[in-house]
């Protein structure tokens, strides 16, 4: 059986998993988020004292985590050493460390195939950073989600805003959300692009379930 691959690419704030995760229920299709996966091998080394960039610790430390992905009703959980860390994985701490991890050449080919192995086996909507340009070149479905800075920025207002987090500086969003593309953007390895075959949907100014949509009705084309 030949199942469906659909890539989904875009920048901190796009609304990337949120419309993600909605799409994949909708078509009832696996939902990989790859940056959980970054996420849960930084855990580990923040979790083992390791805060920078050193290329041989970071080896020994991949060649030593037990690292894997299920999937529930489509959704993701990630283990590492067998403890469930789906939840520890989203701090601002991990988030700040997690961009700079993601340079690591050791960090991303330890990633690959576990993520090009989920495409093969169900189907599945897979959402990153390098997802159309490096894992899954050959994806049904490309899509690029973008937004405007100030729109994303308003959108981590909003989350902070329903976390209780009070007196977060506007100005301050902006700038971290735009040093955060700068890294992704910018990295000598599998920065994020988009692809000249992706379909760019910009969602500063469309609703969620617009975005669902539009998303959902490109992948049934291809299931057809
Ligand atoms: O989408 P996210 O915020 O959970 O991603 C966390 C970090 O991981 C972010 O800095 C970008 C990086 N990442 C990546 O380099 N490649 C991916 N395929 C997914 C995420």
């Amino acid at each position: 059986m030949k199942y469906v691959s659909v890539a989904v690419d875009g920048p901190a704030g796009s609304g990337k998993s949120t419309i993600t995760k909605l799409v994949a229920k909708e078509l009832g299709y696996n939902y990989v988020d790859t940056g959980a996966m970054y996420r849960a091998l930084t855990y580990n080394f923040l979790s083992n004292g390791l805060k920078e960039l050193e290329e041989n610790d970071i080896k020994n430390l991949l060649e030593n985590v037990d690292f894997r992905v299920e999937y529930v009703n489509g959704v993701q959980y990630v283990y590492v050493n067998n403890v469930e860390v789906s939840d520890k994985i989203r701090t601002a701490e991990v988030s700040k460390y997690t961009s700079l991890f993601a340079k690591s050449p050791a960090v991303r080919e330890f990633l690959i195939d576990t993520q090009r192995n989920l495409a093969g086996t169900n189907n599945i909507i897979m959402d990153g950073r390098d997802i159309a340009s490096v894992v899954l070149p050959n994806a049904d479905v490309k899509i690029f989600l973008t937004a405007s800075v100030e729109e994303r920025a308003r959108r981590r207002m909003l989350d902070f805003e329903r976390q209780g987090i009070e007196n977060v500086d506007f100005e301050k969003v902006k700038e971290d959300i735009k040093a955060r593309d700068w890294q992704d953007e910018n990295r000598d390895i599998a920065p994020l692009i988009k692809v000249e075959s992706a379909t760019l949907i910009d969602t500063t100014t469309m609703t969620i379930e617009e975005v669902v949509a539009r998303m959902t009705n490109l992948v049934k084309v291809v299931e057809k």
